[in-house]
């Protein structure tokens, strides 16, 4: 089973992963007022249903259905024009005036073509993620993970087609400190 699908009921419940999508919220919102929006990995809707009040549509997507319906409950009982899908975003072909993703490129191996397929379908992208780590992030073990959190270097690489603003918003205390980075993609 999709460790995701596990995890998907209580996801809500850690409150350090509350914080960081309140950091991540308060640090896009202006940008996507009155937009259509994609979020992808979009989980329960941290991040996306907490935008929603101020975009004009919307969309999340998720390979976990199981977050994807905790996302839709969600949208439903608040009555915001959101929806989810269940859908991988190298499967994803429509166009949105802005994408943000949250937590989820760690677990998405060929960064270079997500970087590609991005380009395709919008001209402004916001991506929160970990910076470098050793390895000791996700504490139940590293299944899933493909990137230990990211250096600057490796994303100015893997983005070189986009201008690339680069701050840190966040520091998540577990055992140790782990700084998140929050990233804003324009077409150059
Ligand atoms: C760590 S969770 C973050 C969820 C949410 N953004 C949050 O901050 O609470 C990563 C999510 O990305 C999803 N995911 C992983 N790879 C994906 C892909 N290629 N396309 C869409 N979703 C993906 C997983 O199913 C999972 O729900």
């Amino acid at each position: 089973m999709n460790r995701f699908n596990k995890d998907a009921i209580t996801w809500d419940d850690l409150p350090r992963r509350v914080e960081l999508a309140k950091k991540v919220v308060q640090n896009v919102k202006p940008f996507v007022k009155n937009k259509k929006v994609l979020e992808f990995g979009c989980g329960t809707g941290l991040v996306g249903i907490n935008i929603a009040d101020v975009t004009k549509e919307l969309i999340g997507i998720d390979t976990s259905e199981k977050m994807v319906e905790k996302f839709n409950e969600k949208a439903k009982k608040l009555n915001l024009n959101a929806k989810a899908f269940v859908k991988n975003i190298f499967e994803e072909n429509d166009k949105y005036d802005a994408i943000v993703s949250s937590m989820t490129i760690h677990h998405i191996k060929d960064i270079k073509k997500l970087s590609k397929k991005l380009y395709e379908l919008t001209n402004i992208v916001f991506i929160a993620d970990l910076v470098k780590e050793d390895g000791t992030f996700h504490t139940r073990g590293n299944e899933d993970v493909e990137h230990f959190g990211f250096s600057i270097d490796e994303l100015k690489d893997y983005f070189s087609e986009w201008k690339m603003d680069y701050k840190i918003i966040h520091t998540i205390k577990k055992h140790k400190d782990f700084d998140v980075f929050l990233i804003t993609l324009q077409k150059k």
